[in-house]
C-alpha cells in the first residue's frame, strides 16, 4: 500500500504531484491511501507500507476539464475525495472522454461534488456579515463563518475585491482569511467552541489578531505568538508600515496569498449581477455578463450592451450580433465554440421618446469594468482575444489602441494573451455606402478568419 499524505485540506498541488508519480508507476487506485497532515488518523500500520516509488519518466496528459473540476472538488469535505480523483486520473489515461458520460458514477460524484462547493462559496459570499470593531482606535471588520467545505481560500478573493477599502477578518473553524487593505493572508481556524457571539468576535479579534494590523503593537513577543509561517505576509506588512507611511495599493486586483483557484465564469456572473463599480448600473436593465463554453479558445470582446442585449441579458443578440453571425460563420468559426463579451457590462444610453440611444462609454467607465474582462480572461484562458471596435481594443489592451495601425494579425501582449484587433460590427451597420460596407465587411471576415487559423494552429500545436 502507498501512503500520500498531504500538506493540507485543500493541498491540490501535493495531490497532483503525487498522483502523478503514482500514476506513472503504474500504482493501481485501490493500492493507494490518502489522509491529510493534520488528519487524526494515522496511517494503518498493519497494511505494508510499499517501497518509495520512482520519480516519475515520461508524461501524459488529461483533459483541462478535468484539472479544472479537481481543483474544486478536492475543497469538499468528503475524505475519499483524493482517492476518488485518483481513480478518475487513473481511467482517464485510457478512457479520454470519460468526463462526457455524465452517468458515470465516479464522475457524477466528482460533478455534484465540485457544484456543492461552489455553492458554499457563493453561500458565503452571499451570507458573510462583518461586525465593526475597535471604532476608537482603526476600524476592522470581522465575521463568523462555518462553511460547508474547504472554500476560504477560494472564497477570501472576492471579499478583498467588494472590500478593498476596509480591513477585515474573516474568522471560521477551517481557517482564517484577513485582509488588510493590500494583502490576504490565512491564519488557523479558531475552534468551534468559541463559536463567536458578536462579543466574543470582538474577543477574540483583540487577543489573537488585532495586534498583526497594528504595527505600533507589533513586537517581537506578539510576533512570536503567532502559530505558523501562514502569517509571515500580514506580519511582513505591519512591519513595513512601521517604517514608511502607508500607501493605497494602486492595482483594484489585490496581490493574493495562496490564491490558487481561478474564478468559473457562473460565480463572476452572479457577482457581476450586482456591479457598482460605475453609474451605468443605474438606468440598464440588468449586468449583460459574457456569455459561451469557459473552454472556448477564442475570446471575442464588444464595446457594451446595446438595446436588445440589455432587456434580453445576452450579449450580440440584436442587429449587431446577427453581423457577427453571419461573419463568423463565413470565416469558419462555430459561434457556440467561442466566448462572447463586452468591455462595459451595462448598456449606456440616452432616452429619447420612446427608444434609448445608445452612447459611447467613456474612459472611467471602461477601466471600472475591466475587472469583469480580466477575470473572464483569467477564467477562460483563451488562446486568442479579439477586440472588436475602439473601446474594446482600450480594455483589451489596457489603453487607447487605433484599429487601422493595429489589425490584420495577432499581437502578444504583456501577460501572454494574444490579442486581434478588429472594426465593431456596428460600424459595418453604419456604414451608409454599400460599396463601402461590403469591402469593410469582407475586411472584418478575413479578420475572422485571421482567428480561425490561430485556432487551427494551436489545435494543432496541443
Ligand atoms: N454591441 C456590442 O458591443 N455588444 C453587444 O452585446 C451588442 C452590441
Amino acid at each position: 500500500m502507498h501512503h500520500i499524505t498531504l500538506d493540507s485540506q485543500t493541498d491540490f498541488d501535493g495531490w497532483r504531484k503525487a498522483a502523478r508519480t503514482l500514476a506513472l508507476n503504474d500504482v493501481k487506485p485501490s493500492d493507494v491511501s490518502w489522509r491529510v497532515a493534520d488528519d487524526d488518523d494515522e496511517p494503518e500500520l498493519f497494511e505494508p507500507t510499499a517501497p518509495p516509488l520512482e520519480p516519475p519518466q515520461g508524461t501524459f496528459n488529461v483533459p483541462a476539464r478535468f484539472v479544472e473540476l479537481a481543483e474544486v472538488a478536492i475543497l469538499h469535505r468528503n475524505p475519499e475525495r483524493f482517492a476518488l480523483l485518483y481513480r478518475l486520473l487513473w481511467r482517464l489515461r485510457t478512457h479520454h472522454d470519460l468526463l462526457e458520460l455524465a452517468t458515470d458514477p465516479d464522475v457524477a460524484e466528482i460533478t455534484a461534488m465540485a457544484k456543492s462547493v461552489r455553492r458554499d462559496e457563493h453561500k458565503m459570499h452571499v451570507f458573510v456579515r462583518f461586525r465593526e470593531i475597535g471604532r476608537e482606535q482603526k476600524s476592522h471588520f470581522v465575521a463568523w463563518f462555518e462553511p460547508e467545505h474547504h472554500i476560504v481560500e477560494l472564497a477570501a478573493p472576492f471579499f478583498a475585491r467588494r472590500f478593498a477599502d476596509m480591513p477585515w477578518s474573516i474568522l471560521t473553524p477551517d481557517l482564517c482569511a484577513h485582509w488588510d487593505g493590500h494583502v490576504v493572508s490565512f491564519t488557523p481556524g479558531v475552534s468551534r467552541s468559541e463559536a463567536p457571539s458578536a462579543d466574543r468576535l470582538d474577543e477574540i479579534w483583540r487577543r489573537d489578531y488585532a495586534s498583526i494590523f497594528n504595527p505600533a503593537r507589533l513586537t517581537v513577543k506578539t510576533r512570536n505568538l503567532q502559530e505558523g509561517s501562514m502569517i509571515k505576509p500580514a506580519v511582513k506588512r505591519a512591519e513595513r508600515d512601521a517604517t514608511e507611511p502607508y500607501q493605497a495599493p494602486k492595482r483594484p486586483e489585490p496581490p493574493m496569498v495562496r490564491r490558487r483557484v481561478q474564478d468559473d465564469i457562473e460565480t463572476l456572473r452572479e457577482e457581476a449581477a450586482d456591479c457598482r463599480a460605475c453609474p451605468l448600473y443605474k438606468n440598464a436593465t440588468q449586468t449583460v455578463f459574457g456569455e459561451g463554453r469557459q473552454t472556448a479558445r477564442i475570446m471575442l470582446v464588444g464595446e457594451q450592451p446595446g438595446d436588445k442585449e440589455d432587456l434580453a441579458g445576452k450579449p450580440f443578440v440584436g442587429p449587431a450580433g446577427q453581423m457577427l453571425d453571419r461573419a463568423l460563420e463565413e470565416a469558419g468559426i462555430d459561434r457556440r465554440t467561442v466566448y462572447v463579451t463586452n468591455a462595459v457590462k451595462h448598456f449606456k444610453f440616452v432616452p429619447r421618446g420612446k427608444v434609448r440611444l445608445h452612447q459611447k462609454p467613456n474612459t472611467p467607465e471602461i477601466k471600472a469594468c475591466r475587472q469583469w474582462y480580466e477575470r473572464e480572461l483569467a477564467a477562460i484562458k483563451p488562446d486568442l482575444v479579439v477586440a472588436m471596435g475602439a473601446t474594446a481594443a482600450q480594455s483589451v489592451f489596457g489603453k487607447i489602441t487605433p484599429i487601422n495601425k493595429n489589425r490584420g494579425h495577432p499581437i502578444d501582449l504583456a501577460d501572454g494573451t494574444r490579442a486581434l484587433v478588429t472594426v465593431h460590427p456596428s460600424y459595418l451597420l453604419r456604414l451608409p455606402d454599400a460599396d463601402a460596407k461590403a469591402r469593410e465587411y469582407r475586411r472584418f471576415v478575413q479578420d475572422l478568419k485571421i482567428a480561425a487559423g490561430v485556432l487551427r494552429k494551436s489545435a494543432h500545436a496541443a
